[in-house]
């Protein structure tokens, strides 16, 4: 069986995911539950995501795209390519028996996956700051909203989230016909 391909972002109600190389928001909640559905499982993520983390994400196999055959990422694997990333996450989600492969981001990331996605994990952050990176329009008709949670704000957190899940409406453009 083919691992699912799920997007997991938070984005603002302007679209926004990214100001600076980082996250334009603290909201807890949301890394407690980033961390609960990527347990395990492939991460998939741009050069500039990786940079941002500042480390692997552990228990969870780091797959970083870079078109520079000189970068390293220790604790993670590169790849030069989005078929040798893709292809390389589908392995390992099998070789560890999970079903299925996250993308973590970011923008570019998201926009390229968009087609080939089964799931949305789309946590919708309550605030519009200004950022340089966003994540793609798509075509609420493409899906179906499957789950809707009011994410536990936290004392420190800037925001209320709510998580919300996509699934597919037809086959992604990846699905064999
Ligand atoms: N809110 C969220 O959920 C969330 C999640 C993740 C990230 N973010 C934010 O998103 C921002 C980063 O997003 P971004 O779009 O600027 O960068 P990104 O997607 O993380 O990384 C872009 C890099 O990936 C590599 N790349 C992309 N497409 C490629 C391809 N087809 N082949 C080979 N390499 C490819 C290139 O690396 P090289 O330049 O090394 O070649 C490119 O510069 C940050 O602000 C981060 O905090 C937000």
């Amino acid at each position: 069986m083919t691992p699912k391909l799920i997007l997991i972002a938070a984005r603002g109600a302007n679209g926004c995911i990214g100001r600076d190389g980082r996250l334009p928001w603290r909201v807890k909640a949301d890394l407690k539950r980033f961390k609960e559905m990527t347990r395990h499982k492939p991460v998939l993520m741009g050069r500039k995501t990786w940079e941002s983390i500042g480390k692997p994400l552990p228990g969870r196999d780091n797959l970083v795209l870079t078109r520079d055959p000189h970068f390293r990422a220790p604790g993670g694997f590169t790849y030069p390519s989005l078929e040798a990333l893709l292809a390389a996450g589908r392995a390992m989600a099998l070789a560890k028996g999970v079903d299925e492969v996250c993308v973590i981001g970011g923008a570019t990331l998201y926009e390229a996956t968009m087609p080939i996605a089964d799931r949305l994990a789309l946590t919708e952050i309550d605030l519009s700051p200004q950022g340089d990176a966003f994540f793609p329009d798509f075509d609420q008709t493409l899906w179906t909203e499957t789950a809707r949670e009011t994410l536990p704000r936290g004392e420190q957190d800037d925001a209320m989230a709510v998580l919300r899940i996509f699934e597919r409406r037809g086959p992604s453009s990846s699905s064999p016909r």
